[in-house]
C-alpha cells in the first residue's frame, strides 16, 4: 500500500481554500492508503505565532480535522514537533539542498514580501523541513492544494541529491496529488491573492469554523464585477473574482466550470451568490459544528494527537536512523 503524506500549518483556523485544495482530498484518499496527516507547528513559527494562539489553533486544527472526516483510529493525525525525527531530517536536507535552489522557491518570496532580510532563516529552509516531513516515512504520494508543486519538486531534487551523494537508492520519488477543481482557491477582495489563513482581513476567506450567517454575509460582500455570468468558461477570461467563484461552486458540487456556468449563465450575481451560500453552508457548517463539540474536551483532542505521534515516530525513526547512518554519523 502506498504511503500518504500531508501537511497544514496550525497558523490560524483552516478555510474552504484548505478544504477544497487539501483537506477533502485527505479524507478521500483513506480508502486504499496508509495515511499520516500532520499538524506542522514547526513550520508554524517560521513566522512568529503566540504561544497560546498556537496551541489553541492547534487543537483547532485536530477538531477540525477530525470533524472533516479524518479517521485517527485507521490513519495516523499528528503534530511535527512530537516526532523529533522530522527536525533531524531536516538537517540533513538542509546540507543537501542547495542555496540556489532555495532561491527559486516563490512561496519564500511571497512570504517575506519585500523586506527579505528581516525574514526567518526558518522560512527560508522551510521547504527542506517539508521535504523531510515526506521522506522520513518513505511516503510516495502527497496531496496538497497548487502552491505546492514548486516544494514537491524541490522534495525530489533533495531525494535525488542524496541518493546520488550517497551512491544509495534510499529515497524514493514523491508524487504530487493536486485536485482538478479549486486547486487555488483566491480571496474573496482580491481575484489575484490567494484565500489564506493568516490574511489581516476576516473578510477575505470562509473559516471552517465560521457559522451560516457569517459564510451568508461574506459571499454577499465578495467582490465582483458588474456583468452577469457568462455563459462559457472563455467569459471568464480577464474576471478573477468571477471565475474563482465559479470554481468554488464547481468544486462543491463536484461539477466543472463549463458545467456550472452551463446551469448559472446569464445570472447577475445576486442571485448566483445566494445558491453558492447555500452549497457553502452544506459543507461548512456540519464541520464547523462537530470541531466545535470536540473541542469541548480538549484532553481528548490532546490524546488522539499523542497517540498519533507514538505511531508516527515508531515508522520515522528506523528510518531518519538509517540516514544518519548513511550519512556517517555513529549514532
Ligand atoms: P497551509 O494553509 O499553507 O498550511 O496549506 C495547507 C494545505 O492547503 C496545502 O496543501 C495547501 O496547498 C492547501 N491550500 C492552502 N490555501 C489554499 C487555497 N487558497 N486554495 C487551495 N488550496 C490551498
Ligand atoms: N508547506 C505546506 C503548506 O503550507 C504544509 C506542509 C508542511 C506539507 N509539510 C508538508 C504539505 C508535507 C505536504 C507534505 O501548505
Amino acid at each position: 500500500m502506498q504511503r500518504i503524506f500531508s501537511g497544514i500549518a496550525p497558523s490560524g483556523v483552516p478555510t474552504l481554500g484548505n478544504y477544497l485544495g487539501a483537506i477533502r482530498n485527505w479524507v478521500a484518499l483513506q480508502e486504499g492508503h496508509a495515511c499520516l496527516y500532520c499538524l506542522v507547528d514547526l513550520h508554524a513559527i517560521t513566522t512568529f505565532q503566540d504561544p497560546d494562539a498556537l496551541r489553541s489553533q492547534t487543537r483547532t486544527q485536530a477538531a477540525i480535522l477530525l470533524a472533516a472526516g479524518i479517521d485517527a483510529d485507521r490513519h495516523i493525525l499528528f503534530n511535527q514537533s512530537a516526532v523529533s525525527a522530522h527536525a533531524r531530517l531536516a538537517w540533513i536536507f538542509n546540507c543537501v539542498a542547495r542555496v540556489g535552489w532555495l532561491n527559486r522557491m516563490t512561496q519564500f518570496k511571497d512570504k517575506a514580501g519585500k523586506d527579505r532580510e528581516a525574514a526567518s532563516a526558518g522560512l527560508y529552509v522551510y521547504p527542506t523541513l517539508m521535504a523531510a516531513d515526506i521522506l522520513a516515512y518513505h511516503a510516495t504520494r502527497v496531496p496538497v492544494g497548487d502552491d505546492q508543486r514548486q516544494h514537491l519538486e524541490l522534495a525530489n531534487d533533495i531525494a535525488q541529491k542524496f541518493n546520488h551523494d550517497y551512491g544509495v537508492t534510499f529515497f524514493p520519488t514523491v508524487e504530487a496529488l493536486v485536485p482538478p477543481e479549486a486547486a487555488r482557491v483566491m480571496s474573496l477582495r482580491d481575484g489575484g491573492r490567494k484565500m489564506s489563513k493568516s490574511d489581516p482581513s476576516d473578510q477575505s476567506r470562509i473559516n471552517l469554523t465560521d457559522d451560516a450567517d457569517a459564510i451568508a454575509l461574506k459571499i454577499r460582500r465578495a467582490r465582483t464585477d458588474a456583468p452577469p455570468l457568462p455563459s462559457e468558461a472563455a467569459g471568464l477570461e480577464g474576471r478573477p473574482e468571477a471565475r474563482n467563484l465559479v470554481a468554488i461552486m464547481a468544486a462543491l458540487s463536484g461539477r466543472s466550470v463549463a458545467a456550472v456556468l452551463a446551469e448559472h449563465g446569464g445570472q447577475g450575481f445576486g442571485v448566483f451568490k445566494e445558491a453558492l451560500t447555500a452549497r457553502v453552508v452544506a459543507t461548512v457548517a456540519p464541520i464547523a459544528g462537530e470541531a466545535g463539540r470536540l473541542l469541548g474536551d480538549p484532553a481528548h483532542l490532546d490524546g488522539v494527537l499523542r497517540d498519533g505521534a507514538a505511531r508516527a515516530r515508531a515508522i520515522a525513526e528506523p528510518v531518519v536512523r538509517e540516514a544518519e547512518r548513511i550519512v556517517g554519523f555513529l549514532g
